[in-house]
């Protein structure tokens, strides 16, 4: 009975685990951009998730995302300012 719960919580973590790491995590040698980038995942994570799950980076191209994170900005109350670091973060998959 142990044994089958241990199991079932292991296999709970992976799922978990597996779900985080979709969303790329970005790598930029530029310190400045990789600081743009980091708090860009962090709007996104943060502001852009209550209503519906996150849609990945690499789902639509760089001209879908500009109109999308557009329309969006009223819905999720950000500034144009963390709207550009979004974008930016969205764009920049490797
Ligand atoms: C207040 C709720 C709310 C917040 C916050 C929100 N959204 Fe949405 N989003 C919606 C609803 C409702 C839809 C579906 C209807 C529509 O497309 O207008 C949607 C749809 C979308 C779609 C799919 C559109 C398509 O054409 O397939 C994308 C992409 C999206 N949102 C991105 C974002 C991003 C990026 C943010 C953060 C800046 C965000 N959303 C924040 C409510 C929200």
């Amino acid at each position: 009975m142990k044994t089958k719960r241990n199991i079932l919580f292991i296999l709970l973590a992976c799922i978990i685990c597996s779900c985080g790491t979709q969303l790329y995590f970005p790598r930029s040698a530029d310190t400045k951009k990789q600081e743009q980038l980091l708090a860009g995942r962090k709007l996104y994570t943060s502001y852009c998730s209550s209503c519906h799950n996150l849609h990945l980076p690499g789902q639509f191209t760089a001209g879908q995302w500009k109109m999308k994170v557009d329309a969006m900005q009223p819905r999720a109350k950000i500034t144009d300012e963390q709207k550009q670091l979004i974008l930016q973060y969205l764009i920049s998959e490797p």
